[in-house]
């Protein structure tokens, strides 16, 4: 049996404490009181298991190494396992009797599980039940049978857990297994398809059990990541087993992920063989995100005291700002600190790139950007976001703020102060200047010193930065006797400064060593000799990227001047189209933006199918001087201004194709910070052209984008020159939109009317106008509770859409419709149209679109004929497994349907999905999920249902007719004083409170019924 984890958790605290020589009182002074002598007690005893980053503060308090950190981290996390069945980190159930004895040392784990065996328990239970004892036997045999010992059957999603003292037994064991399993007959209903994951790591018994379960969580991580049918396997396996397979099998390299709950991102290998399908959809992403640090694409050298004590001082502080000259690495640094402590944070690390913003009131927006989160009405976004992270235990990592110390400064003492467990890390040239500011300042990389010898030299930070770079763009170079002093007269000129030993070092395929030591000598003879600080460094780093442009040709140095006016990157096709033309032939834009990447001045990073093309924040302000200094600014950011714009109406217009690829939600993510500085651009500068194409582009349903951006539309709409402009009816009704999902409903109204009024106006309406008003009153009616109105609307909508020729439009709205129908408690009325929908749908033939239609049918069919609907909900879910995106319009539709079939474990995984996807959508929205919950609890939980109904009620104004019957049902359980009162509850309860405590109640109420049906 295992030990009682939080115990052991505990037990390791103290070690660590006592072995430092440290007490209680003492510790507790280390962290400047952000916990109490009773805590750190109940800790170390056992009784009181931390939030993890309160451990994550004891550890840095404690100054912890990164060995013992891992440790305690392994203890938390088994603990997670074992305290709640929320965590899909540990299997469980010890297999009883078998008795042999547990590899120790260097062991492979070997986990799998089944996919989709909740589905198959509520489907089919007893084809499931014969199924899996004869999975159980065939993998239980297969694995002894090459050595391994079964250690748990029967855990997470029915899963096996196995250790083999042989990496090549294991892995050629899961190979095995695949291939039986294909092979094998199962009971009609029940082709079970299995995941596996395979990791090696340094495993201790004791107690007959594993003493550390670092290796086994990993482990479990890889496995969740995997397809049924797919073998996962770790870099640490592949190191071990890979070349010595034989039978057939092979190792493909899936490339770098970060999967949740590990610092580093792991490399991942999948097992190959003839017998066995190659082809399977993208690795199972975390359903919950844990941030969004880039995964860097270049090796990280050195920093280990630096990375200390930003590790250090994130334990004390709770505003962490990395200091330093431009190109000296803060960045960098920061994202490897961010990455490293994010497992300590429950809602991960994120990363707000600042130096897009120009402009002081855009640095919460750029934030909030980040998590999605927009404004209601008659809030500022810095509110908005203070509310969205106040009960998260979360790094913000805020990057470049040296531009906007004020505004940043505000924000990160505004968010610190109403967020207790938010913890900031900037990057600036110069401290924030905020009370509690913990500073870390970034030097450059280490040099070799005077007279140093061959093995100090290539140890020295600066060159193995300047060796692994030129062996990068020149495969087998290396610091050698022969050319070792010249590389440190180059990394000692260049001050250690990585960003210039980058650029020095991508000249190395034209230049050896002594060569660039001579020119550089040369070019820097203007420096003065013998100044050193940030200054001297910012000099340095001036010239070298100076000396670096000198060296382009005309066309790169152009190009590289005019990339300056992107925000956040750009693909391949939107730096032709803005930069192409004048000077640079577009034809020929590629060749120098691959120039421009070997020679380090742009950053090339992989981002789902596309390259994104990026300069570093020190080059982008280069080449905004030289844009400037040419006075050509304005002129190439109102191309890439007007170029963003049409690049949003073709997204619209594709938005539909069957082609997965230009898949809007995934392209429009990308672009945000293009999107946002367009729109900024446009207004700022009068442009009302622009800025109008740009509203337009959302129109009639920017719901369908995911609220992926939510533009104060306003702001155009009193430029001089609108009234008259002929843009102005659609530009209006779509700024109507904007504020109905905001629940501004006078501000929403307001403008319908306008965009009417200027419609009629014009003498031939437009009629996209009036479909958009439509879609606008749609959602303001929705939010009064009005459903037959907004129903009526919808339908409207889809009228003048299916007119109008757009079928895709017509086919979501009446979706909507339906859906709007069904609200009102009125499922016959919605029939026809949920059928006209799906058919349209199918017209259009995009497969987006007929998960939706789907939906529409099912949700309507789901009271008189509960066959159909859940054939219609299994197609739908299918569409959009394989589409890789579940809209969160989708996800309502989805659940709801599994509710009205009596789909209690349906309702409640799905209902889990939907919250999660609208947790920074809009309330009203979210209102329908938790009435839907609390429909799915009522029996079973009344008290749970009650103070989800009170949660609910905030957020809509008038709730959907069929909740009466539910508040019936909790009454009559309860009584209707305790009723109102956990109704009361519920109504207190914050954004995040009412989410958390819904996800809790529905989770533990699905586990209770999987028990209960397979005890
Ligand atoms: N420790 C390191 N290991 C490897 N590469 C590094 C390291 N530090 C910095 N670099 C590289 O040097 C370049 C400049 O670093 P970075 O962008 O982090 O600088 P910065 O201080 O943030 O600059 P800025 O002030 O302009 O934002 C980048 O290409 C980065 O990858
Ligand atoms: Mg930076």
């Amino acid at each position: 049996m295992q030990a009682d984890p939080p115990e052991e958790l505990g037990s390791l605290v103290r070690s660590f404490r006592e072995r430092r020589g440290l007490t209680q009182e003492s510790l507790v002074s280390r962290m400047a009181g952000a916990v109490t002598v009773e805590t750190v007690s109940n800790i170390e005893r056992g009784r009181t298991r931390p939030r993890r980053h309160t451990l994550g503060r004891l550890a840095a308090a404690l100054g912890l190494g990164s060995a013992e950190r891992d440790a305690l981290w392994a203890a938390w996390a088994a603990g997670a396992a074992v305290a709640g069945p929320a965590s899909r980190a540990l299997p469980a159930a010890p297999l009883a009797g078998r008795g042999a004895e547990l590899p120790a040392g260097t062991v492979t784990f070997l986990l799998t599980g089944i996919e989709g065996s909740s589905w198959l328990w509520e489907t089919a239970p007893e084809a499931m039940e014969a199924a899996l004892e004869q999975h159980d036997r065939l993998l239980c045999a297969v694995i002894e049978g090459h050595g391994g010992v079964v250690v748990t059957s029967r855990g997470e999603g029915e899963g096996v857990f196995a250790a083999f003292a042989s990496a090549v037994a294991a892995v050629q064991a899961a190979g095995a297994c695949q291939l039986r399993l294909q092979g094998a007959e199962w009971p009609a209903g029940a082709a079970l398809r299995v995941r596996m994951g395979l990791h090696t790591g340094e495993a201790q018994v004791r107690d007959g059990d594993y003493a550390s379960r670092a290796p086994v969580s990993r482990c479990a991580r890889v496995t969740a990541a995997a397809h049924g049918g797919q073998v996962l396997v770790t870099q640490a396996t592949r190191d071990l087993a890979g070349g010595r397979l034989g039978g057939g099998f092979g190792l493909q390299r899936l490339g770098e992920f970060r999967l949740p709950g590990l610092a580093e991102p792991e490399l991942v290998y999948q097992l190959t063989h003839a017998g066995l399908p190659a082809e399977f959809p993208p690795l199972v992403t975390p359903a919950e995100r844990t941030g969004n640090l880039p995964v860097p694409v270049s090796s990280f050298i050195g920093r280990a005291s630096e990375l200390e004590r930003a590790w250090a001082a994130l334990g004390q502080g709770r505003v962490v700002t990395l200091t330093g000259p431009g190109g000296v690495g803060k960045t960098r640094l920061a994202v490897q600190a961010a990455a490293q402590v994010a497992p300590w944070f429950g809602d991960g690390a994120w990363l707000a790139e600042l130096a897009p913003v120009r402009d002081p009131a855009g640095v919460a927006d750029a934030v909030a950007a980040v998590f999605g989160v927009t404004a209601q009405a008659g809030q500022g976004t810095g509110e908005a976001l203070a509310e969205f992270l106040r009960g998260k235990e979360l790094l913000l990592v805020l990057d470049n703020c040296e531009h906007l110390l004020e505004a940043a400064a505000a924000l990160a003492t505004g968010l610190a102060r109403s967020c207790p467990r938010l913890v900031i890390l900037a990057t600036s040239r110069e401290a924030l200047g905020v009370d509690g500011e913990r500073l870390v300042p970034v030097p450059p990389l280490g040099v070799p010193g005077a007279g140093a010898g061959l093995d100090a030299i290539v140890a020295a930070e600066a060159v193995r930065l300047f060796a692994e770079r030129a062996a990068a763009v020149k495969p087998g170079f290396q610091v050698t006797a022969q050319n070792a002093a010249a590389v440190t007269t180059v990394c000692r000129r260049l001050d250690g400064v990585p960003l210039a030993i980058e650029l020095a070092a991508a000249r190395v395929p034209a230049m050896t060593p002594a060569e660039l030591a001579r020119r550089l000598e040369r070019s820097f003879a203007v420096l003065a000799a013998g100044r050193r600080g940030a200054v001297a460094h910012h000099q340095t780093l001036r010239a070298t990227i100076d000396w670096s442009f000198q060296l382009l040709t005309e066309p790169e140095q152009v190009l590289l001047a005019r990339l300056a006016v992107f925000a956040g990157g750009a693909t391949l096709e939107a730096a032709e189209a803005v930069c192409g033309g004048d000077g640079i032939d577009p034809d020929a834009v590629f060749e120098s933006l691959a120039s421009l990447v070997a020679r380090s001045l742009v950053v090339a990073e992989e981002r789902g199918p596309r390259t994104r093309y990026r300069l570093l924040e020190t080059i982008r302000q280069y080449g905004e001087q030289r844009l400037e200094a040419a006075g050509e600014t304005d002129r190439w950011r109102a191309r890439h201004a007007s170029y963003y714009a049409g690049f949003l109406h073709q997204v619209r217009d594709h938005a539909h194709d069957p082609d997965p690829e230009v898949f809007w939600a995934v392209r429009l993510s990308a672009e945000q910070d293009n999107l946002l500085a367009a729109w900024s651009w446009a207004t700022g500068t009068g442009d009302v052209g622009t800025a109008f194409k740009i509203l337009a582009g959302f129109a009639p349903v920017e719901v369908r984008l995911g609220y992926l951006l939510i533009l104060p539309g306003e702001a155009a709409l009193g430029l001089p020159g609108a009234a008259g402009h002929p843009g102005y009816p659609l530009a209006a009704a779509v700024s109507a939109v904007f504020a109905s999902n905001r629940a501004d409903v006078t501000g929403a109204e307001e403008l319908c009317r306008r965009a009417a009024d200027a419609n009629a106006g014009t003498g031939t309406p437009d009629w996209r106008v009036e479909e958009t008003i439509c879609m606008a009153r749609q959602n303001i009616a929705t939010t009064r509770g009005a459903f037959a109105d907004a129903a009526r609307l919808a339908g409207q909508a889809a009228g003048i859409a299916r007119a109008g020729g757009d079928l895709a439009d017509a086919s979501l709205e009446l979706s909507t419709a339906v859906s709007s129908h069904v609200l009102a408690s009125d499922a016959p009325a919605a029939v026809p149209l949920a059928n006209e929908a799906l058919a349209l749908a199918r017209k259009a033939g995009a497969p987006g679109l007929i998960a939706t239609g789907l939906l529409a049918v099912g949700l309507a069919v789901a009271e008189t004929d509960p066959g159909q609907a859940r054939a219609c909900l299994r197609e739908s879910l299918e569409l959009s497994t394989a589409l890789g995106h579940h809209s969160a319009y989708d996800l309502l539709f989805a659940t709801g349907i599994a509710f009205l079939i009596g789909d209690q474990a349906a309702t409640l995984e799905l209902g889990r999905r939907a919250i999660r996807s609208h947790q920074r959508g809009s309330g009203l929205r979210m209102a329908f999920v938790f009435y839907i919950i609390a429909g799915a609890l009522a029996g079973t939980r009344p008290e749970a249902a009650a103070i989800i109904l009170g949660a609910a009620e905030t957020y809509a104004a008038e709730p959907p007719r069929a909740t009466q019957l539910i508040t019936l049902i909790v009454t009559e359980a309860l009584g209707e004083e305790r009723a109102r009162d956990l109704r009361g509850r519920g109504a207190e309860m914050d954004w995040d409170q009412a989410v958390a405590y819904t996800l809790a109640q529905a989770t533990q109420a699905l586990s209770e019924l999987q028990a209960a049906t397979h005890p």
